[in-house]
């Protein structure tokens, strides 16, 4: 297979990279197969890393930082820098890659690779901008100011559905701040990670750069993951995934008063109301809720449409549903494909079964598609935003569609979720869009104003309110959550003084 040659996935490979091209031979904690979630094909065999093999990533890690954080940021984002063209040249092979082992359709596997792009050159930018302030003391001749320094050993723990991007999310920030980041990827696409590995192995050989990427992929008994959440040599985990596991690693990571980032769940809404044009938002709408098979954690779950506009919105979605193909997505007229395994497949089964029991309408799919490959139909269900197959996240392609009459009703049910990830608006009335955007607006860490919920940018800072973690990672000023802040006074002159006017004669 041409993209596993050019990648340098051939052969058996080890799952544990602890310093620069150098990979554990460790085979005692047996294999991980890779399998084409759309055919059943088995991609590759990987080895999972060992308690040792753990071991000698973190004591190796742990030497790199002491290096990397003598050099001189802007030097660290020319690394960086160099990476981000590399990935340029294995775009389409990686792309490939993330759309066999995790099974999104090619132009998404290869926008992913591209978001990589654009995070290393953000993080290239950003290393000669670790700005800090500098404030005035109240003190004659003194100076403050605060200082930003590297933290130590990152962790990056990333979910299947986005096997690269995310990684690079934290690794790219993480290494122009002076950290060392270990990846945990998901065992589920562990051939991504390790491709990920050698294209960033070969830059730092070229530049002798310390190992500042690491990675150890373990197997689903998690025994590895849990030690390292607990583990103290690491100063920050950053964890993508479902709330239920984000609420354990953030509980164990501050029991240890480590630095924890969480990016979980989302249950995400887009409001529909008298005046929006529906050109813009039905292909928002089906992009939202279909791409990725609804595997994203951005996926548009539910729709809050406007009373009098119900008929035709549903009926215009359910007509654009009709059109999506379903199949292998390496095929460029796929538009959806499948979800990544069986017990995916069952968690959509029973939320649809669910909300049907719950009185809800199943107004198009709601079945699996028999035959190779983990593939189910993409399904709209009328449903009511307290129901609880409408309230929790299931991990698949289901649009529950609801009404309201107010825009506050609507925007109290867009709230009404344990969850605050994403949310969006499509209107063109002016005072509507602000008033969503207001406090008294959307509670999510993304709102929106006609553009739907999922396909973030990373300029911004991404992330999510309430049980969604509260994590913000890639742009704005998410590279501070990567560095230390240190307040520094200064004093020049020759009759010191302390603050708040204190008297203190000896
Ligand atoms: C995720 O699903 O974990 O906004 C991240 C988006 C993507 C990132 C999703 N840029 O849909």
């Amino acid at each position: 297979m041409d993209v596993l040659k050019t990648l340098r996935l051939e052969g058996v490979q080890s799952g544990t990279c602890f310093a620069v091209n150098e990979w554990s031979n460790d085979t005692s904690a047996g294999i991980i197969e890779s399998i084409n979630p759309a055919t059943g094909e088995l991609l590759g065999k990987v080895y999972a890393s060992s308690e040792a093999d753990y071991e000698k990533v973190l004591s190796s890690a742990r030497a790199a930082f002491l290096e990397w954080r003598k050099v001189p940021a802007p030097k660290r984002g020319e690394i960086v820098r160099q990476m981000g063209e590399e990935l340029r040249k294995y775009k389409d092979a990686l792309g490939s890659l993330v759309t066999m082992e995790m099974g999104k359709i090619k132009p998404e596997g290869d926008g992913e690779v591209q978001e990589m792009i654009d995070m290393a050159d953000f993080a290239v930018g950003q290393s000669r901008m670790l700005y800090g302030l500098s404030m005035h003391s109240e003190r004659p001749e003194h100076a403050m100011r605060e200082s930003w320094h590297p933290i130590g050993l990152v962790g990056c723990m990333s979910a299947f559905n986005f096997p690269v991007a995310v990684w690079s999310w934290n690794a790219f920030l993480a290494a122009i701040c002076g950290n060392v980041t270990i990846w945990k990827p998901s065992p589920k696409t562990p051939l991504c990670a390790i491709a990920v590995q050698k294209i960033c192995n070969d830059v730092l050989a070229r530049n002798n750069c310390p190992p500042i990427f690491q990675l150890f992929i373990d197997n689903a008994e998690n025994k590895l993951s849990r030690k390292f959440v607990d583990d103290k040599r690491v100063e920050k985990i950053s964890f993508t995934g479902s709330s239920e596991v984000g609420r354990m690693v953030g509980a164990k990571v501050a029991e240890r008063f480590g630095k924890c980032l969480l990016e979980l769940s989302g249950n995400n809404a887009i409001i529909v109301d008298e005046t929006a044009d529906l050109k813009i938002a039905v292909p928002s709408i089906v992009f939202g809720a279909v791409g990725t098979a609804g595997q994203r954690c951005t996926t548009t779950r539910r729709l809050i449409v406007h009373k009098s506009r119900e008929k035709e919105v549903t009926d215009a979605i359910v007509n654009a549903y009709k059109q999506v193909r379903i199949g292998n997505p390496i095929d460029s007229s796929t538009l959806m494909g499948p979800l990544i395994d069986e017990v995916a497949v069952q968690s959509y089964e029973k939320a649809i079964a669910l909300a049907k029991s719950e009185g809800a309408e199943v107004l198009y799919g709601g079945k699996r598609i028999e035959g190779k490959g983990h593939f189910v139909e993409p399904t709209i269900i009328r449903a009511k935003n307290e129901m609880k197959a409408v309230q929790s996240e299931t991990f698949a392609a289901i649009l529950y569609v609801m009404t309201y009459d107010t825009l506050d009703e609507a925007i109290a049910m867009n709230n009404h979720s344990r969850f605050g990830l994403s949310s969006s608006i499509f209107t063109n009335n002016l005072k509507a869009a602000e008033y969503y955007l207001s406090a008294v607006g959307s509670d999510c860490g993304i709102a929106n104003v006609n553009i739907g919920t999922s396909g973030a940018e990373i300029g911004g800072a991404f992330g999510g309110e309430k049980e969604t973690g509260g994590g913000r990672e890639a742009g704005s000023d998410a590279w501070k959550s990567y560095m230390r802040r240190q307040t520094n006074t200064i004093f020049y002159g020759d009759k010191a003084t302390l603050a708040q006017g204190i008297k203190f004669n000896i």
